[in-house]
């Protein structure tokens, strides 16, 4: 099989493509580098081509499966006009390519679109739009449905993706990793009063097999969480119980209070059902995998 892993020079798209490598795949990355970096790279064989998605791209000879990861990530990025147009320019060059190609095409979408409406939350519930990047993944989400009778195309809304290779995403890298580097260096973890927000928080292993399971499931828009949903401060237990620490949470107040997602989980059943695909990770030997490498 030949692979397009776009933003595969980022946390999840590298992590892809390492797999896909290691499975004997043939994979080709297409990445701007602006939150990607080589350094995730480390031991990949396969062609890079450094080029902006959003733009004018090649990518010669046959393609069999479009994985298509590259977006601007984080919701706080200063220009919303850029995160809107960039995600979806580069979301339509994409689908071109796959219609031109004829190959399948799986893509990142995001639950961030669910803000804050009741959980556990199910793909076809109302939306609740906090940031232009939540926007600009629903757009995404919504042209790609157009599209589902003519080629094999599955979106993937990842609930929060945490593990190895996410530090360059600064600020936008998963809670999971800022709070264990906090305690790993021996501070108090900081978090938002008081701690009871829930997040699902799924590993990027778990990821990865959430897209080879799409390759060969029903076409679709579907969530890819835990379907479990775990507080701040029972996160902070956990991180501690797999470092054998005990340092308690400092709380502070949240500037984003009324854009903060208080609660997410999703709701894996169609997943499952038309995927294939449940998380097998559980959440601790998760963290006791990841934090040790930290
Ligand atoms: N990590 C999560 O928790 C999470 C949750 C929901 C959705 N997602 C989605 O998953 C995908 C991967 O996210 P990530 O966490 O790996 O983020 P990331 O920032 O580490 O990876 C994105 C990659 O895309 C590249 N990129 C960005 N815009 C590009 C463009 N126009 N052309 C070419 N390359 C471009 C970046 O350089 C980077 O390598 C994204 O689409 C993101 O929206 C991630």
């Amino acid at each position: 099989m030949r692979c397009v892993v776009t933003g595969g020079a980022g946390f999840i798209g590298s992590n892809l493509a390492l797999h896909l490598e290691n499975e004997g795949e043939e994979v080709v990355i297409v990445d701007n580098f602006k939150t990607g970096k080589e350094e995730n790279l480390a031991g990949f064989r396969g062609e890079i081509i450094k080029a902006d998605v959003s733009g004018k791209f090649d990518v010669n000879g046959k393609v069999d499966v479009i994985f298509h990861q590259a977006a601007i990530t984080d919701p706080r990025h200063e220009n919303d006009d850029e995160t809107i147009r960039d995600n979806l320019s580069g979301f339509r060059n994409i689908l071109s390519m796959a219609m031109d190609k004829k190959a399948k095409l799986i893509y990142a979408s995001s639950a961030s679109m669910y803000g804050n409406g009741p959980a556990p939350q199910k793909e076809d519930q109302e939306k609740e739009l906090f940031t232009a990047y939540s926007k600009s993944k629903l757009m995404i989400d919504n042209l790609a449905k157009e599209y589902l009778r003519k080629i094999h195309i599955v979106g993937l809304r990842y609930f929060n993706v945490f593990g190895p290779r996410e530090k360059y995403k600064g600020r936008a890298a998963s809670m999971i990793y800022h709070l264990a580097r906090q305690m790993k260096s021996g501070k108090n973890p900081r978090i938002f009063k008081m701690g009871e927000q829930r997040r699902d928080h799924i590993y990027v292993k778990d990821c990865v097999t959430a897209n080879i399971k799409a390759i060969n499931g029903e076409p679709g828009v579907y969530n890819v969480g835990t379907g479990i949903c775990t507080s701040f401060n029972d996160l902070i237990a956990m991180i501690n119980k797999s470092l054998g620490t005990n340092l308690k949470p400092e709380y502070i107040d949240n500037p984003y209070e009324k854009t903060y997602q208080k609660n997410t989980q999703a709701d894996t059943s169609k997943t499952e059902k038309h995927l294939g695909f449940k998380a097998r990770y559980g959440l601790q030997k998760a963290i006791n995998e990841y934090v040790v490498e930290l």
